[in-house]
């Protein structure tokens, strides 16, 4: 392997025990414990390891967290009721519904309702908006681990051309607004499904990001050689484990940097949902 590796679960862990440290001086200076609250809908076990990991993620750094499961068959009525006790609990700095929700419940409905100075997944369309127009507003996690690896890395967006593969609401499309706001200034191609000769795309590419969930999409031949690659992929590989959309052993072999699947964007998501919660309870309660 030529490529550096660019190890996410390091830097989580160096982030995790900054906020730590931070939770623990609101509580002794404000007498404030950061509170997040996560919905889970059904039985989604997918769903339900994460929403897990997110709440032991915020047992380790000491914000209170409150999972509330609830029944696959809850109505939509049901279910805003729940997001809007959770809007006027102030114990609650930060609200994430865990996606994705049973089909016949009304997602962007729910993410419209989410009270914006909690909405620390930014999903709602309101946050979406003022992060598309460089407006102050929470980040969403994924692409807020993205440019924090990429800060780790030593990668200067200014001026460089980054590829992002995938233009899910999750991820490629917040991104690929972030990068191009003053003060990150990349040329971003956002390229999906229908993108001709995507190889192609991929090889004028500083930074190329893989965000689709389909096993070995990006390949060697796709990468410019000392080039950035960033693998945001979780998918299942034939023998059960995880991997991501990255051919890794052949791109790392060409590539500059690389993160690694798991160990690079996953755990720098949770962290990022932690900051952000962080930051919800500090904007809440006047301590900026
Ligand atoms: N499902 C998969 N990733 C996410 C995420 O980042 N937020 C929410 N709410 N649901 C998800």
């Amino acid at each position: 392997m030529t490529a550096s590796l660019i190890d996410g679960k390091e830097l989580a862990r160096t982030l995790r025990g900054r906020i730590a440290d931070e939770v623990t001086r609101m509580g002794a200076e404000h007498d404030v414990v950061p509170g997040l609250a996560a919905v889970l809908v059904g039985d989604d076990p997918a769903s339900k390891v994460y929403v897990g990991m997110k709440h032991r993620d915020c047992g380790e750094v000491g914000i209170a967290s409150r999972m509330i499961e609830l029944p696959a068959d809850t109505s939509q009525d049901d279910l805003e009721d729940v997001v809007a006790g959770l809007n006027g609990d102030d114990d609650i700095d930060g609200i994430l519904v865990q996606l994705p929700l049973p089909d016949h419940l009304d997602a962007r409905r729910i993410q419209e309702l989410i009270e914006p100075a909690k909405d620390v997944d930014a999903l709602n369309p309101y946050t979406a908006g003022r992060l598309a127009i460089g407006d102050p507003t929470f980040l969403s996690c994924t692409p807020y681990g993205v440019l924090e690896l990429l800060a780790h890395a030593g990668v200067d967006t200014v001026g460089a051309h980054v590829v992002v593969i995938g233009r899910s609401n999750l991820v490629g499309r917040p991104l690929s607004n972030m990068l191009t706001l003053k003060g990150r200034d990349a040329t971003v191609t956002l390229a999906h499904s229908r993108t001709r000769d995507l190889a192609a795309v991929c090889r004028t590419a500083d930074v190329v990001v893989a965000a689709v969930g389909r096993q070995a999409l990006v390949t060697a031949d796709m990468v410019r050689p000392g080039a950035t690659v960033i693998d945001v992929g979780t998918n299942r590989a034939d023998d059960g484990s995880l991997v991501g959309d990255v051919d890794f052993d052949a791109v790392a072999e060409v590539a500059g940097a690389i993160t690694p699947v798991p160990g690079g964007v996953g755990p720098m998501t949770r962290t990022m949902l932690l900051q952000n919660t962080l930051e919800a309870a500090r904007r809440r309660r006047g301590l900026v």
